[in-house]
Parts: structure tokens; C-alpha cells; sequence
């Protein structure tokens, strides 16, 4: 990637409190150069807190914030050299595409004479080529959207702010757009932080992802790291699909869920609280092909669901917890498909056995 146009972002010790409320607890965070991180979590989180900090219109309370080591802590927003996008597309409707395009080059006194190419540019990276004279009245949801990106993208800058962007979208276009964005971070370079409550979002389209949490930075990782390390029953509750059964502790790297002993690939938390968080789709139908070391539970089917690409079964166990399994139909297909209230016995691989602490 080209890293040349992007800056590198150091939060140190950011804080944020409106009187008593404590909108975001002090956050440290690196964003590399070129990174893409999203800031996930459900409303009211600290997301946008997080992403005002960053972008100057949101004073912290206590800590820094660094940008390609310089401290921009308390440097206003238009001297801050940052593209923001928001969900409302903000665009100024009297104006035409390319007056709303042409916006943050006068607010930065950019010459005159260089406009017009800029312009034509930033349109040609969101596919609007040719829209410059239209009006923003005559645009579709989606084209008001890219004009925005355009807007955020036309002075180039190295780091680019994006707040649910893509929300008030219907689910085709908003999937399009999310391939569209990030085809276009690889091809421009720049640093972007991207907050969205949609945890296949962030997943889809991000380097690392940020998960806050009352707003609080619960864990940041890489998608994979998240889903194979969650650090609390937060964390995996809210990423991928997966099911929370409570489990009891036997030793260093086994516990009991029901009458079932399980034994995990990794050293079980520090915690007397502990869940046993398993992902639909790492639960296999035991068929007598797995190995002697899988786990082994069975459970009474209560609903055998088609979704389309996808089989979803859903078992009780003996001690009465639902739990879900999901796979392939065209695997299950082949096979004999479990009938409800029959008894299932189900597999599940030590690396696939992840047991969290209950979070705080
Ligand atoms: N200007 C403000 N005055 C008072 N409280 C605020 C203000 N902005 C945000 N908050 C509070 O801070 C918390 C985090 O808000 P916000 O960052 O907007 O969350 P998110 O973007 O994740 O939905 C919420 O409890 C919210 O009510
Ligand atoms: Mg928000």
C-alpha cells in the first residue's frame, strides 16, 4: 500500500466527561500509517466521542492526541488536515454536485485555477464522473453519499474521518459501498477510522477493529484476532455468531459445561466466572469421522432452520442452555438431516474451545 499520503495517529490517555457523565474513559490507542480500524460497539458506546476527539470538534477532558507526532490536541478542525464523512450526507442542497465538491478547497483558500481538476478527480474516484453541474435534489441516496466521499476526499487528505457513513442506506447499495470504500483506501493510501454498530461491517472492511464498550476500549485487534481471542464474554457476544453457555472450571485448561468436560487448546481466564462461547459455525455434527481429542456434547433439536446457504440447528442441553449450530447446506444436504427432538451428539475442537471471563 501506498503509505506516502497518510498519517500516523497516537491517542494517548484521551478522556472525555460532560458533567458527571463519562462519555469516554481514557483511551490509548496507535493507528498506523495506511491503517484502516473501525470503532465498533452499540449506541452510546463512545464512538463518536472517540472519532470528535480526532477530528477537533470534541475537546478531550484529560490526554493527547498525536498526528504524525505533532500534538493537535487543542488545533481547530479546519487547521486539522482531515476528511470527515457523517451518516447524514451533510451536502448543501442549493448547491450543485461540484459546488459541494469544490467546498473544503475554498474553506482552504486552495487557488481558484486548481478547482476545477480536483474536482473532476475526487468525482471520477466515486465513480460520478461527469455529475458536476446536477443538483443534489436530483441525486439518488447512494450518489449523495459518494458526493460526500468526494467532498471528504478532494484536498487529498491523509487522514479520513467516517462516522456511520453508510447507515441510512438500504442493505444492497450499503454492501456495494463497503467494497467501494475499501477498494478505495487501498488505492488512495490514506489513514481511515470508521465508526459503525455493525459488527460485518467493521469485519468486512477494516485492518483492526475497536471495540468499545460504555464508553470504554474493551479490545482492539485484527477480525480473526478478535474472533479466536475474545477478551470478555463482551467481546464475543458481539462479534461473529456465536452462543454463551456459563462453564465451570476443572483445571488450567478444562472445564464442565452440564455433565460435559471440555477441554480448551488454550489456558482458561483468570476468572471464577466463566463462559464457554461457541461459534455456530465451528460446531460439528458428530458423525463419528472426529477425532478421539474433539469435545463432545449432545443436546435435544429444537428447530431445524434453512437460511438459504446455510443450515441452522438449535439444540438443548441437558442442563436446559440453547446452543446453535450452523453449516453448510449443501454439506448437510448429503448427509441425514437431524429431526427435532432428536438427541445430536455435536463435536468441537479444543482450538475452537474459547472460554471467556463474564464481562465486568
Ligand atoms: N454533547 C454531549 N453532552 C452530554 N452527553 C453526551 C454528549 N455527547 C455524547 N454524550 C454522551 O456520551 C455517551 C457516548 O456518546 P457517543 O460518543 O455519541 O456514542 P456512540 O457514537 O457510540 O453512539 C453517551 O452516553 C452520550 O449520551
Ligand atoms: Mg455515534
Amino acid at each position: 500500500m501506498n503509505t506516502s499520503h497518510s498519517s500516523g495517529v497516537s491517542i494517548q490517555g484521551a478522556s472525555k466527561s460532560y458533567g458527571e457523565t463519562q462519555a469516554l474513559k481514557p483511551v490509548n490507542l496507535e493507528i498506523k500509517k495506511g491503517e484502516f480500524v473501525s470503532l465498533l460497539g452499540p449506541s452510546g458506546s463512545g464512538k463518536t466521542t472517540l472519532l470528535g476527539l480526532l477530528g477537533g470538534f470534541v475537546m478531550p477532558s484529560s490526554g493527547s492526541i498525536w498526528v504524525d507526532g505533532k500534538d493537535m490536541t487543542f488545533t481547530p478542525p479546519h487547521k486539522r488536515e482531515i476528511g470527515i464523512v457523517f451518516q447524514s450526507y451533510a451536502l448543501f442542497p442549493h448547491m450543485t454536485v461540484g459546488e459541494n465538491v469544490a467546498f473544503p478547497l475554498r474553506a482552504r483558500r486552495l487557488p481558484k485555477s486548481t478547482w476545477p481538476e480536483k474536482v473532476k478527480n475526487a468525482l471520477a474516484m466515486v465513480e460520478l464522473d461527469g455529475y458536476q453541474d446536477r443538483n443534489i435534489a436530483a441525486l439518488s441516496g447512494g450518489q449523495r453519499q459518494r458526493v460526500a466521499l468526494a467532498r471528504a476526499m478532494v484536498f487529498e487528505p491523509s487522514l479520513i474521518l467516517m462516522d456511520e457513513p453508510l447507515s441510512a442506506l438500504d442493505k444492497q447499495l450499503r454492501e456495494n459501498m463497503q467494497i467501494e470504500l475499501r477498494n478505495l483506501h487501498k488505492r488512495l493510501g490514506a489513514t481511515i477510522v470508521y465508526v459503525t454498530h455493525d459488527q460485518g461491517e467493521a469485519l468486512t472492511m477494516s485492518d483492526r477493529v475497536a471495540i468499545l464498550r460504555n464508553g470504554e476500549l474493551v479490545q482492539i485487534g485484527a477480525p480473526e484476532e478478535l474472533h479466536n481471542n475474545p477478551k470478555d464474554s463482551f467481546v464475543a457476544d458481539f462479534i461473529g455468531d456465536s452462543t454463551l453457555v456459563a462453564a465451570t472450571r476443572i483445571d488450567g485448561n478444562r472445564v464442565k459445561v452440564g455433565s460435559a468436560e471440555l477441554t480448551s487448546a488454550r489456558a482458561l481466564p483468570d476468572s471464577n466466572d466463566l463462559l464457554l462461547s461457541i461459534q455456530t459455525e465451528k460446531l460439528l455434527i458428530d458423525d463419528g469421522t472426529q477425532p478421539d481429542c474433539v469435545n463432545r456434547l449432545s443436546g435435544k433439536v429444537t428447530d431445524v432452520v434453512y437460511q438459504g446457504d446455510s443450515l441452522r440447528v438449535y439444540l438443548e442441553l441437558e442442563n436446559g442452555k440453547a446452543i446453535t449450530l450452523r453449516q453448510p447446506s449443501h454439506y448437510t444436504a448429503a448427509q441425514q438431516i437431524p429431526a427435532i427432538g432428536e438427541t445430536l451428539k455435536v463435536a468441537l475442537h479444543p482450538e475452537d474451545t474459547i472460554v471467556v471471563p463474564q464481562c465486568a
